[in-house]
């Protein structure tokens, strides 16, 4: 377990860049299982199903073709035969993964599929439950947090980029309703692990983290 790092944290506290740079940096597989608890919200919405019906859910995730294709420095998923990269961003695929993400049945499924890529090689793996309940043996557990206001910054910025017409004001909205989801569900919750280093990450560049990062796993080492 000495080649698997976790980083958990909440919406817009840099896990995805940094997971990304750090993987790269070590020449790590990096595993975004945000965007697989996407893909079901995705496929949920794409069938029609209730998310009250369980038994639809959990065949929709047992049946899940997700793929991670990494080309050049990006990644590129798939649900099934179709690209789906753009349209599991979407802002309301933002709060259907959140709440899939409450459902024992599609935890269930998603814990078992990481867990079986966690021990295909060295990874990065980063999401909200990776230090607490997916890999609690990870030698290398990290919490990136930034205040409120940095985070919203960052979601609002990645917004605009894509010309979306939000305000700030909805994108902060949006993002203190799913963290209060992902932080107070009862399966899992967004918490960082007892064993994790927290970053805070308000002021500091995504290479600084990783620098943070790499500094603290060599503590680790001695
Ligand atoms: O990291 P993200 O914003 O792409 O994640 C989308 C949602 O998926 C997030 O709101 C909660 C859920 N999620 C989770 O419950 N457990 C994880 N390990 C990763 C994401």
């Amino acid at each position: 377990m000495s080649y698997l790092i976790t980083i958990d944290g909440p919406t817009g506290s840099g896990k995805s860049t940094v997971s990304r740079l750090l993987a790269k940096r070590l020449n790590y597989s990096y595993l975004d299982t945000g965007a697989m608890y996407r893909v079901v919200g995705l496929a949920i919405q794409k069938a029609g199903i209730d998310l009250q019906d369980e038994e639809e859910v959990a065949k929709i995730c047992n049946s899940l073709d997700i793929k991670f294709i990494h080309e050049g420095g990006s990644t590129k998923i798939y649900l099934a035969q179709e690209d789906v990269t753009e349209a599991i961003r979407e802002p309301d695929i933002d709060l259907l993964a959140s709440s899939v993400s409450t459902l024992h049945t599609v935890r269930k499924a998603m814990t078992r599929l990481q867990r079986k890529i966690g021990s295909q090689g060295p990874l990065v793996a980063e999401g909200r439950d990776m230090g607490t309940v997916v890999f609690p043996q990870a030698k290398h557990k990290f919490y990136l947090d930034a205040s409120l206001e940095v985070r919203v910054s960052r979601r609002f910025q990645e917004r605009q980029k894509k010309g979306e017409s939000i305000s700030r004001e909805k994108v902060k909205k949006y993002l203190i309703k799913r963290d209060y989801q992902d932080m107070n569900r009862r399966l899992s919750p967004l918490r960082p692990a007892r064993d994790a280093k927290i970053i805070d990450s308000t002021k500091l560049s995504p290479d600084q983290v990783v620098e943070e990062i790499i500094k603290e796993m060599k503590k680790d080492k001695n």
